[in-house]
């Protein structure tokens, strides 16, 4: 029996994963010059907590959500967002005493039963911010920026920064009508899910990707157009805090997110082929999830991105993240008895941070010295009699072919010839 990877995952091999190495170190630095701090959740949640803060109408939980139930008959869920485990997190763990503000942000896999295709996985690996505690618009456009200069500062130019404001409660129940009104006449032209949508969560119906209800929803109203006063002043808030930053931004106010606990500020960036349905990375308000996960009324602002997605953007723009990383060194090791003597020196280099690669199955100098030049090693640590007589070993830089000898009594010398 030969196994199969299951649908919609794949493996990251030795020569992909410096990429994401890569990635994670960059998101790492620029969140943490931000003041924001890592925190993991578990793969799995209750799956209450999903289905009650993205929504039990979204698709996301409806459809795509991985449940089981436990040896115990609990229902859990993978995580198919990050947002709600951070919420519940912060709730759980109490992080609403001392720092008024809560910056955190994270990277891990999420799962969700999606249709596989370019972009689109069922484990995808998302890295997030999430700042709790404040309903300040800096805070907006801080959030937003990292997000901008995360991507930008990979060198991607085919970027576009969309946002959008999505209302509170209070603006919602006018806007909700409106939709209403608008979709009703055209209920039997509706799929079957979107007739029921209407009177469930109207707004729904934006983000269905059934042609002919999309062809609808393109006429529907918008919610710019239903904002409440505070809601308004609010968005050109953001609006103003994104300019003073020099973010560029489009307003798009068709701009849904698929998960319900949304308020105000909405944002997607689009970039790269696969044009605005796989956006890039997407985030927003959600001030009344905290509340209704069961802790205090607390705001809040976040965003996710897929990896997969930004490493297919990056290739589509031709940008390298490094190769590879070849040795620094490779000992070249003629004779048992100057194998055995240098095998501490060997680890001592190590030891010392020196990436230093030996081939045992190799014995020859010959072909030990085209095993260094297959890795692309940049330095040849040659050891053969006359080194082991006088303790010292060849340095050969590879390129140039100049070499030096170096005592073994003082390796750090040589770690610094090696470092350069
Ligand atoms: P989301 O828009 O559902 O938001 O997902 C964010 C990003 O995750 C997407 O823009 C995309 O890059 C990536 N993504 C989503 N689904 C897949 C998939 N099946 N395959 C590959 N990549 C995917 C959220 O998850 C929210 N938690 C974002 C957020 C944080 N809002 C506030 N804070």
């Amino acid at each position: 029996m030969r196994y199969k990877i299951p649908r919609g995952t794949y493996d990251i091999l030795p020569q992909q994963s410096y990429k994401w190495q890569k990635l994670f170190a960059d998101f790492r630095k620029l969140a943490a010059a931000y003041g924001y701090a890592e925190i993991s959740t578990p793969m799995f949640e209750q799956a209450g907590l999903f289905e009650r803060s993205s929504g039990e109408s979204s698709d996301v939980v409806k459809k795509e959500m991985y449940r089981f139930t436990d040896q115990k008959g609990r229902v859990f869920a993978l995580r198919p967002e990050g947002t709600a485990p951070v919420a519940r997190a912060y709730v759980e763990n109490r992080m609403d005493i001392g720092a008024a503000v809560k910056k955190l942000y994270y990277i891990g896999p999420m799962f969700r039963y999606d249709r596989p295709q370019a972009g689109r996985y069922r484990q995808f690996q998302q890295y997030g911010i999430e700042l709790i505690g404040s309903d300040n618009p800096f805070y907006d456009a801080e959030v937003i920026s990292i997000l901008w200069f995360f991507l930008s500062g990979l060198g991607l130019k085919n970027l576009r920064l969309e946002i959008n404001s999505v209302g509170c409660p209070n603006c919602s129940q006018a806007y909700d009508k409106a939709l209403q009104e608008y979709f009703r006449p055209h209920f039997s032209d509706l799929c079957p899910d979107c007739q029921v949508r209407i009177e469930q969560n109207p707004r729904r119906l934006l983000d269905c990707k059934v042609p002919s209800c999309k062809e609808i929803a393109s006429g529907a109203p918008v919610q710019l157009d239903y904002l409440d006063e505070d809601c308004r002043i609010q968005f050109a808030a953001v609006q103003k805090h994104l300019e003073l930053m020099e973010i560029p931004f489009t307003i798009n106010p068709r701009i849904v997110r698929g998960l319900d606990y949304y308020t105000h500020t909405a944002f997607e960036v689009v970039g790269g082929s696969l044009g605005a349905q796989n956006s890039l990375a997407g985030g927003g308000r959600y001030n009344g999830l905290l509340e209704q996960i069961g802790g205090k009324s607390t705001p809040a602002i976040g965003f996710a991105g897929g990896f997969e997605r930004l490493l297919l953007a990056l290739e589509e723009e031709g940008i390298s993240l490094g190769d590879v990383p070849a040795p620094d060194a490779f000992a070249i090791l003629i004779g048992e008895a100057a194998r055995d003597a240098f095998t501490p020196y060997l680890n001592a280099l190590r030891l010392k941070g020196i990436f230093v690669e030996f081939d045992p199955d190799k014995s020859s100098f010959k072909a030990q010295l085209k095993a260094a030049d297959n890795r692309q090693a940049r330095f040849a640590l040659i050891f053969g009699e006359d080194e082991l007589a006088a303790n010292s070993v060849t340095l050969r830089d590879l390129q140039s072919g100049e070499q030096k000898n170096y005592s073994l009594e003082n390796l750090d010398l040589l770690a610094e010839a090696i470092r350069g």
